[in-house]
């Protein structure tokens, strides 16, 4: 009998009843060390006092309204959002899916507003990962994703990752736009190199392809810049955003100039929820907190500290782990195990960790984790991995 929850995902035989920070604890008050963070969104942590005091005041007073009527608290989210980026506008959703369709709904837009509306061609890259909608996936182009979903929708040529010469040859001026997350996650925390970002944003100058940065899982803090790209020294046209700017709180954010927006009138796109005052009063609680100079230099020290910490793991486990990649806190161990036996390993240690593709363990804990609970962190690493280095 098909279970009461729809089964559309393996899950760990693990339940948590709370969290405190960096720990989430069983209803038999077993903690474990998360360094997941429900797949980087918890950036602040479980319980963060300061986003508990925004949700439930926010809660005494109004919970939903509607995008009928003008929402105070997301257009303060909005200001803050755009006085922290390159974005002149931003429209906000509940999930890093929705703001991947309406960012493949703004290309789509934009050069129709030009007089080009048979440019639909969008680049991405083998590995990408953008959600499970019938657009993300066929932005994705894996078969396992899309495999019995057809018809896809058309419009999607993916390249060879981080494959340069493959993208010089693809692109021409019938571009629509490129689209790439500047570190793949689920793809295994693959980081583009500065310098082919840099590229990117020459190409797409060139011949006026979008460039559509995918920042759901490496934004919000988690490189040590508020997003990943900041530190290419380059801009998107149109970025995603989720994850962490709700920092646990269902929310996200398609941010854009307001040349790539120029089509999105009033009409084009909605949503009933999307920036609703409960998340509007988290999401700006979280980028007052994260979008400071002093928080980001906190998340680069201990990303230092915890890298450091993993190369010596790596080394002394050379049967089971090979290397240390990503950038800030969103970290990668890459492994000669699969590395879902290294996440049931840590398990049995009482650590969180998730698997990417590409042999990937990823690391993405609570930006605000202590330099403690990083060494704690790499304590029971080295435990889980010695449990498979036989
Ligand atoms: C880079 C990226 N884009 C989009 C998504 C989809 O976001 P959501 O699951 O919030 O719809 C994810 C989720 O893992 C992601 O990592």
């Amino acid at each position: 009998m098909i279970p009461h929850v729809l089964p559309t995902y393996n899950r760990a035989d693990l339940a948590f009843e709370k969290g405190e920070g960096v720990w989430a604890i069983t209803a038999d008050g077993t903690r474990y060390l998360d360094l997941g963070a429900g797949i980087a969104v918890n950036v602040l942590g479980h319980a963060n006092p300061d986003l508990v005091a925004a949700l439930t005041d926010q809660a005494q007073k109004i919970w939903h309204v509607s995008n009928l009527y003008h929402i105070p608290g997301q257009e303060k989210l909005a200001d803050l959002l755009v006085a922290n980026t390159f974005a002149d506008t931003v429209f906000f959703t509940n999930s890093g899916t929705e703001a991947a369709e309406l960012a493949i709904k703004m290309v789509r837009k934009y050069w129709d507003s030009e007089g080009q509306p048979e440019r639909i061609e969008i680049l991405t890259f083998e590995g990408a990962f953008h959600g499970r909608s019938t657009g993300a996936i066929a932005a994705s182009g894996s078969e396992k994703m899309t495999k019995g979903f057809g018809p896809l929708l058309p419009g999607f040529r993916s390249l060879p990752w981080g494959d340069m010469e493959a993208l010089k040859a693809a692109i021409s001026d019938k571009t629509a736009a490129i689209m790439l997350e500047p570190i793949q996650g689920e793809g295994g925390i693959r980081p583009l190199p500065d310098a082919d970002l840099k590229l990117i944003r020459e190409l797409c100058d060139q011949t006026g392809a979008l460039l559509v940065l995918d920042e759901v899982q490496a934004g919000m803090g988690r490189t040590g810049k508020l997003f990943a790209h900041e530190w290419a020294g380059i801009s998107p046209d149109i970025m995603m955003v989720a994850k962490g700017i709700g920092g646990g709180f269902p929310l996200g954010a398609l941010l854009a100039t307001e040349k790539a927006a120029k089509g999105m009138v009033a009409g084009t796109h909605g949503s009933t929820y999307g920036g609703n005052p409960l998340g509007a009063a988290v999401g700006t609680r979280v980028m007052e907190i994260v979008a400071t100079p002093e928080f980001l230099a906190e998340v680069n020290r201990k990303a230092g500290l915890f890298r450091q910490k993993l190369e010596a793991l790596v080394a002394a486990h050379p049967n089971t782990l090979e290397g240390v990649r990503g950038q800030g806190l969103m970290l990668g161990l890459k492994t000669k195990v699969a590395p879902a036996d290294l996440v049931k390993a840590g398990y049995a240690e009482h650590i969180l960790t998730v698997p990417a593709a590409d042999n990937t363990l990823r690391l993405l804990p609570p930006l605000n984790i202590t330099d403690d609970e990083i060494a704690e962190a790499v304590a029971r690493l080295d435990k889980a991995a010695a449990r498979l280095d036989g």
